[in-house]
């Protein structure tokens, strides 16, 4: 079974997949390591003391850029078997890259990135592709720039802070910050910087995200605490050094997301996802579901009894009829990467969904609201984007359609959220640009195929 990339040999070139509605889902599945956590892992590993050993790590091409970056620092990194082994340079060891670090397609490297290397004694330029080069980046400059650090970015008609970011050094000193958007990519960032900074910073969010970070930086035995609401760093009384990790990187809940909810809409589904992550800051999408009427069974494994550990579990999913639901507030957060396959479900559900607080939707890889609507509302679906909200009325039949690359617009999720529409849809869809799955789930195509999906290269001659 081929995916994009091992499909376009020397003598065809894959151009488009199309994608036969109607075919049910049925049986096992694994997915990626969780995205958010390997980024994470490999940034601690990178400055801590010792020797990391990561298992079931992510291999997108989100985390191949991470890891890129990191080895142009000096860090070694090599597999041995399943295992990825990092060998830590301490907090203050790395070194100045020879050029600039491309950061691709993503904002987790680039943001993470600027954290880590905030104030180091060396300059570093980031850049990334179109997509990145066009995302908000004030949110990181602005408090890194307030802890001391000096950072150039570009900056845009509308005034918003673009990379490419050069970092210039500076002296980085503690302080009390509230994030201005709940950004766990942000908060991160910050945390990393202040792990290096004079004196305690606190870290205030305007609604929980994502904890990964957190939860590996105490692993490490950083001097993180949360206190009064707040996040606390305080370096001063602590030696400096992160223990290495061993660590098994649990499924990606949102890669399972495209294959559970594709499992739900077309008849005869039930699909098992082996393994998955259960942070309660990423298992929105299935709280989303369960109250739509999804019949969908998570069962978590036994704790394996360290502290700070991240829970997973198998999800099943099995077709469903569904009824609308509204979404908004910190479940909209815990939900944030899922809601455009989230809409398709909502296509098919008897009622209005309506997705609210979704403005942060506009800024990922692609304007997802507005491209959820205008690509969705192309196979039939009621669908409309306004302001921070995406509203979906149902159920419609969805029809095939033709998507070209420009659709899909280099945004893995808007490609994986096609494939899921028109696996529930009537007739043949053709789907150009799904090599983007790749940034966050490489293995997709051929996953949905073993389950049953009827996919088929359309390939011409170079
Ligand atoms: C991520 C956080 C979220 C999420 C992104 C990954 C992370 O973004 O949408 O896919 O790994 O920290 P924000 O930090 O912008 O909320």
């Amino acid at each position: 079974v081929s995916d994009p990339a091992s499909a376009a040999t020397a003598a065809t070139k894959v151009r488009a997949w199309r994608v036969t509605g109607g075919a049910p889902l049925v049986g096992r599945a694994v997915v990626p390591g969780d995205k958010s956590i390997t980024h994470r892992a490999l940034v601690l590993a990178a400055i801590a003391d010792g020797t990391s050993r990561l298992v079931g790590h992510a291999d997108g091409e989100d985390v191949g850029r991470t890891l890129a970056a990191l080895r142009a620092l000096g860090v070694h990194a090599e597999a041995d078997g399943p295992e990825l082994v990092v060998h830590g340079m301490g907090l203050d060891g790395l070194r100045a890259p020879g050029a600039p670090l491309d950061c691709g397609n993503s904002g987790t490297t680039m943001r993470l990135l600027a954290g880590l290397l905030a104030g180091r004694p060396f300059e570093v330029e980031l850049v990334g592709d179109a997509s990145l080069m066009r995302r908000p980046m004030r949110r990181i400059v602005e408090p890194l720039s307030r802890m001391g650090a000096r950072i150039e970015g570009g900056r845009g008609e509308d005034g918003e802070l673009r990379a490419p970011l050069r970092l210039l050094g500076g002296q980085l000193r503690g302080m009390d910050h509230r994030l201005a958007v709940p950004s766990a990519q942000v908060k991160t960032a910050l945390m990393l910087a202040a792990l290096r900074a004079r004196g305690p910073t606190t870290i205030r969010e305007p609604a929980p995200s994502r904890d990964h970070g957190e939860r590996l930086l105490r692993r490490g035995g950083a001097p993180l605490r949360h206190t009064e609401g707040c996040w606390r760093i305080d370096p001063s009384a602590w030696d400096g050094r992160l223990r290495a990790l061993r660590l098994d990187v649990p499924g990606d809940p949102s890669s399972a997301a495209f294959l559970l909810v594709a499992a739900l809409l077309v008849p005869a589904g039930d699909v098992t996802v082996a393994g998955v992550a259960l942070n309660p800051g990423r298992t929105g999408f299935i709280e989303v579901l369960g109250e739509m009427g999804a019949r969908l069974l998570v069962s978590p494994a036994p704790a394996g009894g360290e502290a700070d550990e991240e829970p997973r579990g198998d999800v099943r999913a099995e077709v469903s009829s569904l009824t609308a639901s509204e979404v908004g507030g910190e479940r909209a957060l815990r939900a944030i990467d899922e809601i455009p396959v989230l809409a398709v479900a909502a296509t098919q559900a008897l009622g209005r969904t309506i997705f609210a607080d979704a403005a942060e939707l506009r800024r990922k890889e692609s304007d997802r609201l507005a491209g959820a609507a205008t690509l969705l509302s192309r196979m039939g679906a009621a669908i409309e984007a306004r302001d921070d909200r995406l509203l979906v009325r149902g159920p419609t039949r969805l029809r095939a359609a033709t998507f070209g690359e420009a659709d899909v617009g280099l945004d893995h999720r808007v490609a994986m959220t096609l494939v899921v529409a028109a696996l529930c849809a009537a007739g043949e869809s053709e789907i150009a640009g799904l090599e983007a799955a790749g940034t966050s789930f490489p293995g997709f195509l051929s996953t949905l195929r073993s389950l049953g999906a009827k996919l088929t290269a359309v390939e011409h001659a170079c």
